[in-house]
């Protein structure tokens, strides 16, 4: 499944408005990138905007990582599908009947409906967590250990790869092959500023741990040209 065609960029269409965001796919190019819908965009417009990014030429990565019931995320993988989104995600902490309910609904609405399977991913544990986080609801690993053990439960589950900081890619992509995907925030050109990720790496540094794709957005979407920094960055990983 993960043989790495197309951009590896995703674009993360960070903004709480549909002129904003479409000002923005309008200055990049689905030459050079994909684009990810979060939480605030999605809520704020609704499903009207994948498909019109989509019409620009887009492929695009809906994160709005589902965490429910098997039957609920079942169903709300499917809706995503019907949208004809490239990339889905869940969290791995609901478990591995979760992920393999998910999985399956989206083996069988690819069945029915023209073969378009969305490629599904996990998030392990959320960058913003802490030890002490993972402490106070009641984790006793450590947190490298319960990454790698969501990770495993994933992999279990027959997804198609995790979220991930890059800085865990290396290890992730050593235990779980080369076929795993990875996917990646907190990448910082040399030149662009942290904001206010912690634990950045270059988008070369990312590829070379084992990064299949990396998720930027303040560097592209706040620089001058965003479309010569994708191109830029593009010429950087190859
Ligand atoms: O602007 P920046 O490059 O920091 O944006 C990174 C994107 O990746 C944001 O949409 C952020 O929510 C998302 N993300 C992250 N860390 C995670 C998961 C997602 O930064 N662990």
């Amino acid at each position: 499944m993960t043989d790495i065609q197309g951009p590896r960029i995703v674009v993360a269409m960070d903004f709480d408005n549909a002129d904003d965001c479409f000002y923005m796919a309008k200055r990049l190019s689905p030459q050079y990138c994909r684009l990810k819908v979060g939480k605030e965009l999605f809520t704020a417009c609704g499903p009207r905007i994948i498909e019109q990014l989509m019409r620009l030429g887009f492929e695009v990565f809906l994160d709005l990582k589902f965490h429910d019931i098997p039957n609920t995320v079942a169903k709300a993988v499917k809706a995503a599908a019907q949208l004809g989104v490239w990339m889905v995600n869940v969290h791995a902490s609901g478990g591995q009947r979760m992920m393999a309910a998910a999985r399956e609904s989206l083996e069988q609405q690819a069945i029915h409906h023209n073969g378009h399977k969305p490629l599904l991913i996990a998030v392990t544990v959320l960058t913003s967590f802490d030890s002490h986080d993972l402490q106070s609801i009641g984790v006793q690993e450590s947190l490298e250990e319960h990454v790698l053990h969501l990770t495993k439960l994933t992999k279990d589950s027959g997804l198609d790869g995790v979220v991930c900081s890059a800085r865990e890619a290396n290890v992730l992509r050593a235990n779980f092959g080369s076929d795993f995907c990875l996917v990646t925030p907190g990448i910082r050109l040399d030149s662009s500023p942290a904001d206010d990720q912690r634990r950045t790496l270059t988008p070369h540094a990312a590829i070379a741990a084992g990064s299949s794709y990396l998720v930027i957005g303040r560097p592209i979407t706040q620089a001058q040209d965003p479309v010569a920094t994708c191109k830029l960055i593009t010429q950087s990983i190859h």
